[in-house]
C-alpha cells in the first residue's frame, strides 16, 4: 500500500510580552501531527526595543511613530524568518504560510469597543519572506464577542491531550495563563489568563541587578517574602474575575507595583523580588486549585512551559504549593517550553488556510466559532 504523504510545512513567529526576543518555529505538519523542524530566538535590534517598551509603557505615540514600528517590527520579523531559513538551508518554497502573533502593544478586552493591538505588518513579512502570511488572529475572535485570548489553549489540547490523562498546561511568559485539557479529544479545553508570569519580576530585576531578569530566581532566593505586601498585592480586583478573562501589561506594569510599593520603602529589594515571585506562584496556584475544583480531578499534571520554567525557586514553589500534582516543564512532555508558543501560530495559521471556524467560546467568550486570522498572500 502507497503511504499518502501530506506533509507540510509551516512557520510560526511571534514576541510575547517580554519582548525577551523574537521566537521562530518551522513545524511540520503530517497526517495531523505537528513535529518541530528548527527553530530560533532573535533579539530585537536594541533602539527597537525599547521604542517597543516606551510605546507600551506610555501608550502616548504618534500616529506616524506607530506606523513606523508596526513596519520595523515587521522587517525584524521577516529578518528572523530569513535567517532561520538560511541556517536550516530551507527554500522559502517549501513553506507553506507563516503564521504571525506580531507585537502586542496594547490589549483591552472589554469596555464599549474591545481591542486587541498587535504589530508587525504582515504585508512586510510576506513581501519579505516570499511566504503567505496569516496574522491579526485575535482581532476576529473579539469581533465576535470573545477577548482575544488566550489562544494557546487551542495548541495545547492538540498537542498534549492525552486520553484519560487529567492535565493542565501553564504557559509563564510575561503574563501568565492556565489550560485545563479536555479529557476528550474533540472537547474544548478551558483556560484563561491567571495575571503576572515573569513582567514583574523582570521589571524588578531590570531596576536593580541592570538584567531583563533574575537568572533561575536565584536574586529572589537570597530574600524573604513579605507577608504583608504580598497580601496587599493579591488584593488586586483580576485575580477574582471569573473566566473568560485575559490581561496584560497595561494593567500589570510598573506604575501597578509603584502604587502598591509605596507604604513599603523600607524592604529590601531581594525581599520585594521575592514576594513578586510568590505573588506569581500564588496566583497562579490559586487559579490552578480553583479551576480543578470544578473539574474535580484527583491525580494530575502541571505541564509547564514559556520562561517562568527555567526559574527553578518558582517551579520548587509551584510543587510545594500544588502537593496534589506533578509538576513538571513541557520539555517531558516531548516539547521544549520555548517553542509552544510559536508553534500554536504555525498549527493556527494552517487551520486558517483550511477555513476552519474555531470554538473559541469557553475560553475568550466569543459567541459563535470564527475563523481566525487574515491571509497575505505570496
Ligand atoms: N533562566 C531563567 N531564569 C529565570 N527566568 C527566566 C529564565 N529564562 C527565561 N526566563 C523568564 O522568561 C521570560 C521570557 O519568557 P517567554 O515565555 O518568552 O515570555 P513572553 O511570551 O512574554 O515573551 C524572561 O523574560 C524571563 O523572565
Ligand atoms: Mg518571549
Amino acid at each position: 500500500m502507497t503511504a499518502i504523504v501530506d506533509a507540510e510545512l509551516f512557520i510560526g513567529i511571534i514576541s510575547g510580552t517580554s519582548m525577551d526576543g523574537i521566537d521562530c518555529a518551522i513545524t511540520k505538519l503530517e497526517s495531523g501531527r505537528l513535529c518541530l523542524l528548527a527553530s530560533s530566538t532573535v533579539k530585537y535590534p536594541c533602539e527597537l526595543r525599547d521604542a517597543l517598551f516606551s510605546a507600551c509603557s506610555s501608550p502616548t505615540i504618534s500616529l506616524s511613530e506607530l506606523g513606523q514600528l508596526d513596519i520595523s517590527v515587521g522587517k525584524a520579523f521577516a529578518d528572523a524568518i530569513n535567517q532561520m531559513l538560511d541556517e536550516n538551508q530551507i527554500n522559502s518554497g517549501a513553506i507553506k504560510a507563516i503564521g504571525s502573533h506580531g507585537q502586542t502593544l496594547f490589549h483591552l478586552p472589554t469596555g464599549e469597543h474591545p481591542f486587541s493591538l498587535q504589530i508587525g505588518d504582515p504585508n512586510t513579512i510576506a513581501e519579505r519572506t516570499g511566504i503567505t502570511t496569516v496574522a491579526d488572529f485575535r482581532r476576529r475572535d473579539m469581533a465576535a464577542g470573545g477577548q482575544g485570548a488566550p489562544l494557546a489553549p487551542l495548541f495545547h489540547q492538540y498537542f498534549f491531550h492525552k486520553r484519560g490523562a487529567c492535565r493542565c498546561v501553564l504557559n509563564i511568559g510575561g503574563i501568565s495563563n492556565i489550560t485545563w485539557l479536555a479529557t476528550d479529544a474533540d472537547s474544548p479545553p478551558t483556560g484563561f489568563d491567571t495575571g503576572p508570569g515573569n513582567v514583574l519580576m523582570d521589571l524588578w530585576a531590570t531596576r536593580w541587578l541592570d538584567k531583563p531578569y533574575d537568572n533561575n530566581g536565584e536574586w529572589a532566593a537570597s530574600g524573604d517574602v513579605h507577608q504583608e505586601l504580598l497580601q496587599l498585592l493579591l488584593q488586586e480586583p483580576y485575580f477574582s474575575v471569573p473566566s473568560p478573562k485575559s490581561t496584560g501589561r497595561e494593567l500589570f506594569n510598573a506604575i501597578w507595583l509603584e502604587e502598591r510599593l509605596s507604604g513599603f520603602r523600607l524592604v529590601t529589594p531581594a525581599d520585594i523580588q521575592r514576594t513578586l515571585l510568590e505573588l506569581t506562584a500564588v496566583s497562579i496556584t490559586n487559579a490552578v486549585s480553583e479551576s480543578k475544583l470544578a473539574n474535580s480531578a484527583p491525580e494530575s499534571e502541571l505541564l509547564v512551559c514559556g520562561g517562568g520554567a527555567y526559574n527553578g525557586l518558582l517551579m520548587s514553589r509551584l510543587q510545594e504549593l500544588l502537593p496534589g500534582m506533578s509538576v513538571s516543564s513541557t520539555q517531558q512532555y516531548g516539547m521544549s517550553p520555548d517553542w509552544i508558543e510559536a508553534s500554536t501560530f504555525a498549527w493556527l495559521a494552517s487551520r486558517t488556510l483550511k477555513r476552519e471556524k474555531i470554538d473559541t467560546g469557553v475560553l475568550t467568550g466569543a459567541r459563535h466559532p470564527v475563523i481566525l486570522g487574515g491571509v497575505y498572500f505570496a
